[in-house]
């Protein structure tokens, strides 16, 4: 069994991406014309008539399931939940990506096992075969690139790739699994395809708003029907679209200036996260991240790169203000996140959840 996502399989998918630069450009010119298609447009209190026809839908239900090869997705389970990736045994990839989450962390940004803090806010782990880019930055295009660049990274992992696989080696259940499922056994690439067949595995299918996209109607509220109208007529979908709803385009975080004390400006100890531009060098990369997948957004709290959002009622209003120049009333800030909400999915066929906040 073919154990990558093919590259056509993605882009036949998302019919709004056949190509890496057109959905930058469909962007482009729907903040322009603010709005290619008018039923997207219409106004709020719109019937349904003819405005929610599926072949005009610029998001495409998740697949139902994954088609893995499951043996390597095993392998790769084990890895991800295995402390002897990091150097000094402190944190397995679970550290940081916890299932009860919504596969991020909850907390503003990442921590390290002894308490330390990274740079940035966690990103979901689950859909992540769906995006084309990887981290707030888009530093790597593969997962497996993604993979080797967070092992090697002296502020996570730490590891060393000869001491790696050493260690796995050293370990007689690693060394005749690895054997069985790659010619070569264990090696640098089968070590790094089975995490990153692992991570393609966890895919979050049936969320309401996937039944609804699949045709039935009826399971959305009119409330969170009219929340996914204003997130089509106000543009929130000229960034966030295709199947992850995100994660197929780079764009400025805050194209309108907003002021007082902006979410999007700074970051909480006084630096600046200046996004892709550290990656590229390039002037007009400076303050561009990776637009997120929406997916479970309703789980995986606070927002944005640096997490200065504790609320999605929050991340939401900053996203109107910055991105696209408006200032939402209170109850469209309602009725975009009870859309948002819809956007939960399930894994393995349970309804993914976080535990209540006293229980945190
Ligand atoms: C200490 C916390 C921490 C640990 C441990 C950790 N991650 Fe992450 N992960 C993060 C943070 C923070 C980011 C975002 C980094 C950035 O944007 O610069 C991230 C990003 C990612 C992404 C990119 C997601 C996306 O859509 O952009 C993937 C995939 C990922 N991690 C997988 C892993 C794997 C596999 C492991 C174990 C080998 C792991 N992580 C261990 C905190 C962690
Ligand atoms: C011009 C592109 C663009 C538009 C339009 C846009 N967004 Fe975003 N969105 C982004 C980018 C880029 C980020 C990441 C910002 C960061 O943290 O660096 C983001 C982040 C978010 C987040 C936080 C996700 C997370 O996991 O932290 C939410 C929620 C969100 N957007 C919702 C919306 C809503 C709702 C609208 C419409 C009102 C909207 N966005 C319009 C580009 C856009």
């Amino acid at each position: 069994m073919n154990s990558r996502i093919p590259v056509d399989h993605r882009v036949e998918a998302s019919p709004w991406r056949p190509v890496r630069w057109l959905p930058g450009l469909l962007g482009a010119i729907w903040l322009i014309v603010g709005g290619a298609n008018p039923a997207w447009s219409a106004p709020v209190s719109e019937t349904e008539a003819g405005a929610d026809t599926a072949m005009q839908e610029p998001i495409a239900p998740l697949p139902l399931a994954s088609t893995e090869d499951p043996t390597k997705v095993a392998l790769g389970e084990r890895l991800f939940g295995d402390v002897r990736l990091s150097r000094d045994r402190s944190m397995s990839c679970l550290t940081c990506h916890h299932f009860d989450r919504g596969g991020a962390d909850g907390l503003p940004v990442a921590r390290r096992a002894d308490g330390s803090l990274l740079s940035r806010n966690t990103p979901t782990i689950f859909n992540v075969g769906f995006n084309y880019f990887y981290n707030w930055d888009g530093s790597t295009e593969t997962l497996e690139a993604h993979a080797e660049r967070l092992m090697l990274n002296p502020e996570v992992m730490d590891a060393d790739w000869s001491e790696l696989l050493e260690r796995l080696q050293a370990d007689p259940a690693y060394a005749s699994a690895f054997k069985a499922v790659y010619p070569d056994g264990l090696t640098k690439a089968s070590v790094l395809d089975a995490v990153a067949t692992y991570e393609r595995s966890l895919v979050t299918p049936n969320s309401r708003f996937d039944h609804y996209l699949r045709g039935r109607r009826e399971v959305l509220t009119e409330e969170e029907r009219r929340g996914y109208r204003l997130f089509k007529s106000y543009g929130c979908v000229a960034c966030h679209q295709g199947m992850n709803i995100g994660g197929n385009m780079f764009q400025k975080f805050g194209i309108f200036p907003y002021s007082p004390a902006p979410a999007h400006a700074g970051e909480s100890d006084g630096r600046v996260d200046f996004g892709r531009f550290l990656i590229t060098q390039v002037e007009r990369d400076r303050h561009v991240f990776r637009v997120p997948s929406l997916r479970n957004v309703a789980l995986t709290a606070p927002y944005f790169h640096n997490g200065r959002a504790a609320t999605l009622e929050s991340a939401v209003d900053t996203m109107a203000r910055v991105q696209l120049g408006k200032t939402l009333t209170s109850e469209e800030i309602g009725l975009i996140v009870s859309f948002l909400r819809t956007l939960t999915g399930e894994y393995q066929g349970q309804p993914l959840t976080t535990p209540p906040p006293e229980s945190r």
